[in-house]
């Protein structure tokens, strides 16, 4: 799927398989950032002279596409520098005591709330989600911070179902959406979730680019990580007025070029039309599911499209990396941030492949042929 439009995979022979780390990016979003920096390179909302309205116009044109792409209204959106930074505004600026998580999530979604010290309670995945177990026991004032789409084996959790359960008994939900937002549809407005954190680099954006949804019910009770210039509306030597949601919560200069290249990403995905990107990687994930299963010598795991994270018999997870990347076949191996997963299972590292709308059935077939190829040797 417009696999021209990759600067990467045009050059070379290039079998990139690790977009679950970082997408690359097509040539209209590199295009964006710099016109940013040759034409216009301004700050925004701070000057009067022609370079800043411009920034400042192609900037909320940026937001709004950025927010449209998981269907908030721009005003509930708060840019961020990736996932990690909007859970972590969550975790030091959102008063709970309690917080459900499962037993699969991302160290970013992890460490904070560790961080935080406030009591964690963590839900088996085992086999799927256990939902039960959150409805018994979360109660009013609660937060339940959940991964989406797990960066282990692309395991969806039923993020509908959970806040509406949530809901129901006056808790909070918080979505780690950064390996749902770049690969399915995604739409807030139809969601009853409080916050949802995304990182623009997985979803064909600039890196130090995100985005934090912030439900109206909740910018109130929310603190921001920081404040500073932009962020106030005034200020005297004692005091200062806090901006509303979101400016409240942006201090500082924006990474103008890097949002202005995360609006061209969300336009670009969402011209193409993520039940496309979705259904794309599923077929290819099958296929892959399948190479991986007529080799002896290979377990996986795969719980969803788009990632597959496996092992080859006595080979360690690195080497395996290795051997891959001497054929240009780029993935990734170790414990993908999901270190608290593998040593609650004591499970070795695993090489993770991971898919995106440019990679192919030739991708496949070469990684396939490929790993068969370390098994003879393993
Ligand atoms: C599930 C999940 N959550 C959070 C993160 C952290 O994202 P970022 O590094 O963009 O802040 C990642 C990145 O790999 C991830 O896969």
């Amino acid at each position: 799927m417009r696999r021209e439009d990759f600067p990467p995979l045009r050059k070379t022979d290039l079998t990139y398989l690790d977009s679950a780390c970082m997408s690359l990016r097509p040539d209209p979003v590199i295009d964006a950032v710099e016109t940013y920096y040759r034409e216009y390179p301004a700050c925004p909302g701070r000057s009067h002279h022609s370079m800043s309205e411009k920034a400042s116009d192609e900037l909320i044109k940026s937001r709004e596409k950025i927010a449209d792409f998981v269907g908030a209204d721009s005003e509930n959106l708060m840019l961020t520098s990736g996932t990690t930074e909007g859970l972590n505004t969550v975790a030091r600026g959102f008063d709970t005591q309690k917080v459900f998580l499962s037993d699969r999530e991302h160290n970013s979604n992890l460490a904070p709330w560790q961080r935080k010290n406030c009591e964690t309670v963590f839900l088996e995945t085992e086999n799927g989600l256990d939902i039960e177990s959150l409805r018994s026991n979360v109660s009013e004032g609660n937060l339940v911070s959940l991964v989406h789409i797990s960066n282990l084996d692309g395991m969806e959790f039923r993020i509908e179902e959970v806040a509406q359960i949530a809901r129901e008994q006056g808790a909070y939900t918080l979505v780690d959406a950064a390996q749902s937002a770049p690969h399915m549809p995604l739409d807030v407005s139809e969601m009853p979730v409080d916050f949802l954190a995304f990182s623009g680099h997985k979803m064909l954006g600039p890196s130090g680019t995100g985005g934090l949804y912030v439900s109206e019910r909740t910018q109130n009770k929310l603190e921001p990580l920081n404040t500073g210039g932009g962020a106030v509306e005034d200020t005297t030597q004692f005091t200062r007025e806090r901006r509303d949601f979101p400016y409240g919560f942006e201090a500082g200069l924006p990474n103008v070029a890097g949002f202005i290249g995360l609006g061209k990403a969300a336009s670009y995905l969402s011209d193409i039309g993520m039940g496309k990107v979705e259904s794309h990687e599923h077929k290819l994930t099958e296929k892959l599911e399948q190479g991986f299963s007529d080799i002896e010598e290979v377990s996986y795991i795969s719980n969803g499209p788009g990632v597959v994270t496996f092992w080859v018999d006595g080979m360690d997870a690195h080497q395996v990396a290795l051997m891959l990347d001497r054929k240009d076949i780029a993935v990734r191996s170790g414990k993908h941030c999901v270190h608290s997963w593998f040593d609650q299972k004591d499970v070795r590292p695993g090489v993770r492949v991971s898919l995106h709308l440019y990679n192919n059935d030739e991708d496949i077939r070469e990684i396939v042929e490929e790993v068969k190829k370390i098994s003879y040797v393993a």
